[in-house]
């Protein structure tokens, strides 16, 4: 649409900069299919245009949004209009609503109205389940198209709209159909967390934890000083942690793309599932209401924490370390009252343990390792142990 040589290419302005409502850093995730930049920083979806690659033969834009980031999707349009696409807002529903097969089919219907075509990008404007479920339209939609993610949450930011993993629930179970599609480019403004509900943001920074403790002993260190802030959504306490956390996924996801390591080696995609097994175990028990998905994440860590204490790979020590990050970013480490029979259930069925159930495990901050699950006492020890205020 517009010629490479009248575009203006982002740059990367880190810290230092005088105004901090212009900076942007640059990660980029490495993939067999080519790479992507992810941009992070402040005040970005108004300068979206410039922070585009260019999507050659581009004439319009589908904009998938729901309705708690409409005035962020508007922002977006803006900027894609510039550009001189013809921008098509399409809305879904909030949440994980957003995520079943008939929204995806509306969605087909309105891309086939519009029309759209191959060359045009779907662009997603939202949190996780939007970022999914609009990821899966755009992978399947004329067999592929290009797709730009816009996360408005943190989770999204720092995990759900990178990394290619798109997809829809089933009545059977979450994210059951799906496809691996990369998107072109990842654009975080954290100005758009402005209106984040407190307790979305506290799931995101569980998952800002979680990528610090696989993955850099700096990120937990910086998170821990910067807690207060972080937890108040202070957007220049969240940047460095944001990109930090960034790094870490763009690493994990450029060594195993399609989770084919299988949990073997260290840069497994599976080391991501660091306290997913017990906390997705718990979302289910919870119907996927009332606890977080990062709620359910940092009880299941600090139980992954206590099962590493427990069987002599971690040295005492790394359980206190995380009860004291998560508790300060104002996550669950204990007071819930579990039935271990149940919780063992729910663990086993996760669809990712067809070979026996594995646990992620740290021997220390920074050095995760993909294990079978311990003995039955070790795993119930732990789980009840979740009842305590830990002190
Ligand atoms: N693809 C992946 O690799 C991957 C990784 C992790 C999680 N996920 C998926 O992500 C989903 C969870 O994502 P999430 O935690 O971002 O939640 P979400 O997308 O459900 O968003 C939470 C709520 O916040 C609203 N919201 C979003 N941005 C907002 C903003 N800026 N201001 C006000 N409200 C806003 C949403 O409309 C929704 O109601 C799950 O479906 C999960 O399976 C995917």
């Amino acid at each position: 649409v517009v010629p490479a040589s009248r575009r203006r290419h982002g740059r990367s302005l880190t810290s230092g900069a005088a105004n901090p409502t212009t900076t942007a850093a640059r990660v980029d995730v490495t993939t067999a299919h080519g790479g992507y930049p992810v941009w992070i920083g402040r005040g970005l979806l108004g300068r979206l245009d410039e922070l585009l690659p260019p999507l050659p033969g581009a004439e319009a834009a589908a904009v998938v949004f729901a309705p708690p980031v409409a005035h962020l999707a508007d922002r977006a349009g803006q900027a894609l209009a510039r550009l001189g696409l013809a921008v098509h807002p399409l809305q879904v529903p909030a949440g994980e609503d957003a995520k079943r097969l008939q929204v995806v089919a509306g969605l087909y219907e309105r891309l086939a109205r519009v029309p759209t075509h191959r060359a045009d990008p779907v662009v997603a404007v939202g949190g996780g389940a939007t970022t999914d479920a609009a990821g899966f339209a755009a992978a399947t939609w004329l067999r592929g198209v290009p797709l730009v993610n816009l996360p408005t949450t943190l989770l999204g930011m720092v995990d759900a709209a990178i990394g290619g993993k798109t997809g829809v629930d089933l009545p059977a179970g979450k994210n059951l159909v799906g496809a691996f599609h990369q998107p072109v480019a990842v654009v975080a403004d954290l100005d758009a967390l402005a209106g984040l509900p407190p307790v979305e943001l506290r799931s995101g920074l569980a998952e800002v934890a979680k990528a610090g403790l696989v993955g850099d002993p700096d990120l937990v260190a910086a998170l821990a000083t910067a807690a207060a802030p972080a937890a108040a959504g202070d957007p220049d306490a969240l940047a460095p942690l944001v990109e930090a956390a960034v790094r870490v996924k763009a690493a994990v996801v450029g060594a195993d793309e399609r989770e084919a390591a299988g949990g073997e080696g260290p840069v497994s995609r599976a080391i991501l599932n660091y306290g997913h097994t017990l906390g997705h175990a718990l979302e289910r028990l919870a119907g996927y209401q009332g606890l977080r998905h990062g709620e359910a994440v940092a009880l299941g860590m600090v139980f992954a924490a206590r099962v590493a204490e427990a069987v002599g790979l971690a040295a005492p020590g790394l359980a206190r370390g995380h009860v004291e990050l998560l508790r300060a970013l104002g996550l669950p480490v204990g007071t819930v009252r579990l039935d271990p029979e149940e919780v063992l259930a729910a663990m086993a069925t996760d669809k990712k343990h067809h070979r026996g159930l594995r646990l992620v495990l740290l021997r220390e901050v920074g050095r995760p390792m993909v294990v079978p699950a311990p003995d039955r006492e070790v795993l119930v020890a732990a789980i009840r142990s979740l009842a305590e205020a830990p002190g």
